[in-house]
Order: C-alpha cells, then structure tokens, then sequence
C-alpha cells in the first residue's frame, strides 16, 4: 500500500497506549526487513531517514527503495525524515514523498524554533506529510548530530504547552532524560516530566534514544504516552556484528547472499522484538481504517 502519513498512525497508538517503532534505515535490506518485521506481526511501523542517510544516497534512491517495498506490503509504513535541521533537506522530503518529516530547531531560542517549526508545519500539512518537532536538547550522538552533557537540557514544560498550542504536531519530541546511542550508566529518566509534557500537550511524544533502555523503562514511557520510540544504535550493532560474526563462524563462506541474507535476519529479528515489546503487534488493522 502507499506509504502513510504519520499522524493518523501516532494518534491511533496514543489512543490504544502502544507505540510504533521507528527504525533508522542503512541501506535498502534494512528497509526492506523493518517492513518485514512489521508484515510478520502484523504492525505499524516507522522507516525513518537520517540527514547523514540522505546525504549519503540522495533523497531519490531513498523514495523509490521505500516506495516500492511499501507497495508489496499490506501493512501501514510511513517514512519519515529524522532530525531535520536543513530547511531544503525538509522541503525536498516534503516533494519527493516521505510522509513524515522532523524538525530539529531545538537548538534555537524558544521563539525562533517556533518560528522554524510553524515554517515547516504549514508547508508539511499543505502536502498531507506529519510533523514531529523538539524542544530541549537531547543528550548524545546521533550520526553528525553531537549533544554534549553540557549542552543538553530538559523540555521546560510551560514551553512545551505552548509549542503543542501553537502547532499541529503529529509527535512532540521531548527531552526527558534519554539520550542517543548507548549509555553509560543508568539514564536517569525523568518520569514526572514526561507525564506533565504529555498531560498539557496532548501531543503523542517520541522517544529518542531509545538503545539500552529497559523494559521496565520502555513500559512506563508508553504507559505516560510516549507513542513512537526511536532505535538507531540497536540496528548499527546488529547490522555490522551479524556480517563480522557470519564471517568469523564460517571464514571460507565467500558467497555474500549468504552473508547478506543472515544479515537480514538478525536486522528482522531486532526489528520484531522492538515491535513487540512496544505494543505494536496485530495493529495494523486499526491504524489502517483511521488512514484510509
Ligand atoms: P538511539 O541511537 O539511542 O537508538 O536513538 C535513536 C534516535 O533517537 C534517533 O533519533
């Protein structure tokens, strides 16, 4: 089926308290097993793009691979940008067909990442594509995207209502104590906050950073509304380790599909645990009748 706008999607899963996995893609096999993933347990599920991963492949490759993957499938697939801080990478997404984008100005004083995310939310909502935006600044690396300790801050919540009010946002992205790629000692999770952004916005919330954290802290987020939960660390670890491991087992095995191919069930394998665990198996029914 076409590749679905996200809003419909994280408002359902706001509505049933689940969230819908949001995987960042490497190449067209991780597309394609994120896909798979989700067919096999019957989900939503997220493909989303880094800046680094368009700039990369360019955004026509990207488009197309995900087009024609989605097409094959039955199941709800939206394709999102993540961490747009490019105001061109946004708009070209917005054209070429992605069905999400994010806007990053959380690295601007509160009126102007307004001003940046209002700039995108009406170009986006004129096209039917959702909008996820941020206030505060997460903590961590995410591909060139750095966040030192110094640098990070928690989601003031009175802006947040306010951002939430002013905008029409398909996902609030939040800082709330997580961060991106693994941690070093216990995140230290900010549950009142998230419970307060998600009380006074209404706005599904994503969750960044969401390798190494525990089931227990995994539950407690969705159960505060936490709609859409972000896994890129994850996936570059099983993707590198599966292909290096393959290898090491079987070193005169020098037919790469065989490679490749168990490459592709590690990534499938991750991909469905993190389905599963974030509530978005059997789903696809439900979100399919609010996108129709
Ligand atoms: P991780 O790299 O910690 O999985 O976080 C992913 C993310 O939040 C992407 O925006």
């Amino acid at each position: 089926m076409p590749l679905v706008n996200l809003k419909p999607v994280l408002a359902e899963a706001k509505s049933k308290g689940y969230a819908v996995a949001a995987f960042n893609p490497l190449d067209y096999a991780s597309m394609k097993a994120m896909v798979a993933a989700a067919e096999e347990l019957n989900a939503p599920v997220i493909i989303q793009t880094s800046a680094k991963t368009i700039n990369y492949y360019g955004h026509r490759a990207l488009v197309e691979w995900m087009r024609e993957i989605a097409a094959d499938s039955p199941i709800p697939a939206v394709l999102h940008l993540d961490h747009g801080k490019d105001f061109d990478m946004i708009r070209k997404c917005i054209e070429m067909g992605w069905t999400s984008v994010m806007i990053d100005a959380s690295d601007h004083p509160f009126e102007k990442n307004l001003e940046l995310s209002r700039k995108v939310v009406d170009l986006a909502t004129a096209a039917n594509v959702g909008v996820e935006a941020e206030i505060g600044q997460i903590l961590g690396v995410e591909d060139d995207m750095v966040v030192t300790e110094e640098e990070s801050h928690l989601t003031d919540p009175n802006e947040a209502e306010k951002f939430c009010r002013e905008l029409d946002l398909s996902a609030f992205a939040a800082a709330i104590g997580t961060a991106h790629g693994y941690y070093k000692g216990e995140p230290k999770v900010a549950f009142e906050l998230i419970e307060e952004i998600n009380r006074r916005t209404n706005t599904p919330m994503a969750l960044h950073g969401g390798t190494g954290l525990s089931d227990e802290v995994i539950q407690r987020c969705i159960k505060l509304g936490c709609a859409k939960i972000n896994i890129s660390t994850n996936l570059k670890h099983v993707f590198i380790d599966s292909f290096v491991n393959y290898h090491r087992e079987k070193p005169s095995d020098y037919e790469p599909l065989r490679v490749l191919g168990a490459q592709f069930q590690a990534m499938k394998d991750l991909f469905k645990s993190k389905i599963e665990q974030f509530g978005g198996a059997n789903r696809a029914g439900d979100v399919l009748s609010k996108v129709a």
